[in-house]
């Protein structure tokens, strides 16, 4: 994306930012995760924790599990009922309240699919080939380059405007794919009638949580921390995350990476600054800094964790969450797409 579509994209979001406050109730959030395995502390402060504060200001907020999604850039659906089930119960150990946010699965929802179609024919293949986000998956992934993962920028508009969602939370990388949904949103309006907002990204600024290595947290790292795991497994991932032999601790992301990992780490949890409890800890060593590290994020987790369990406790409750936000969606893409079907004169 130029650096002009950029600039124009961040004030657009800077502008929505200060205005939720004021209007929540112009504002319907859509947003997702692919259920590729348990949320970590990367997506709690990256993601999470804006979402629950964006419900809880009152904006009309939806969460799609895109677990057709998964299957962009591997051949197996391995596990993805038991990611998806524990998917919600983050969540709801989070904060996120059923009923106030809908929380769905992708395949659940049969109209917000079928949107794809006449979605399909509003863009180009040169379009498709220049996101630069499916060209860098498709290289991680080292298989070849699947139909859905070329369309799944299409497939993720047909997440944002069945519900005509018209604010998106991304970071920096998942704006090409906000620009192609306000293009099919556009191009939809003009040539069958209004149907569909021009979404905006909401540009994300939390600090991007390092992994424990200083590496991007990722579950295929290793080096994430779920909120899932026990405060024993926390333990043992923290200290065998690699940091150096200085025993003097100090915050240097570019020279220290594991060091400074493990102090943005504790100083999300505690509210400190990195440099701050770099020179609490002083030539204490990364023995110190690691129990004070494990610490920070076990007593941070706690009370998430403690309502985790409690959630596993209730029996079918989670599968009923799930059940009726499956329900409410449905309700909202049926709606939606006879909207559609009348635009288009296809109503039969
Ligand atoms: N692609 C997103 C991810 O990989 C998940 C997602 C699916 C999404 N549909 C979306 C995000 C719509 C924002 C809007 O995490």
């Amino acid at each position: 994306m130029s650096g002009d579509s950029f600039d124009a994209s961040k004030q657009r979001s800077d502008a929505i930012k200060a205005d939720l406050t004021v209007h929540p109730e112009n504002y319907i959030m859509l947003t997702g995760d692919r259920p590729t395995g348990r949320l970590h502390l990367g997506h709690y402060f990256g993601t999470i924790v804006q979402r629950v504060k964006m419900q809880n200001i009152g904006i009309t907020t939806r969460i799609v599990i895109a677990d057709y999604q998964v299957i962009t850039d591997r051949d197996s659906t391995d596990n993805i009922q038991d990611n998806v089930r524990n998917m919600v119960i983050d969540y709801l150990a989070c904060g996120i309240d059923p009923e106030k946010t809908i929380v769905f699965a992708h395949s659940a929802v049969p109209a917000l699919n079928q949107l794809m179609l006449p979605f399909l024919s509003l863009v180009t293949e040169s379009e498709l080939h220049r996101n630069p986000t499916v060209k860098a998956e498709q290289e991680a992934s080292g298989h070849a380059l699947t139909g859905l993962l070329l369309t799944y920028p299409v497939h993720q508009a047909c997440d944002i405007l069945f519900c005509k969602g018209n604010v998106v939370p991304v970071g920096k990388d998942q704006l090409p794919h906000i620009e192609q949904t306000r293009n099919i949103a556009r191009r939809f309006n003009e040539r069958f009638g209004k149907v569909f907002p021009e979404p905006e990204g909401l540009l994300t600024e939390a600090v991007l949580i390092p992994g424990l290595d200083g590496r991007k947290m990722s579950k295929s790292y290793g080096n994430a921390i779920a909120l899932s795991a026990t405060a024993e497994e926390t333990a043992k991932l923290i200290k065998k995350s690699r940091t150096d032999s200085d025993r003097t601790i100090t915050f240097d992301p570019e020279n220290r990476p594991g060091v400074s990992a493990l102090l943005t780490t504790a100083a999300l949890c505690t509210g400190r600054a990195e440099a701050d409890i770099a020179a609490e800890i002083g030539d204490g060593g990364s023995g110190t800094l690691k129990k004070y590290v494990t610490e920070s994020v076990n007593a941070y987790l706690a009370p998430i964790r403690e309502r985790r369990a409690e959630l596993e406790a209730r029996g079918s409750y989670v599968d009923e969450v799930l059940h009726e936000g499956n329900r409410r969606a449905n309700e909202i893409a049926d709606q939606t797409l006879q909207e559609v079907r009348e635009a288009m004169h296809m109503v039969y």
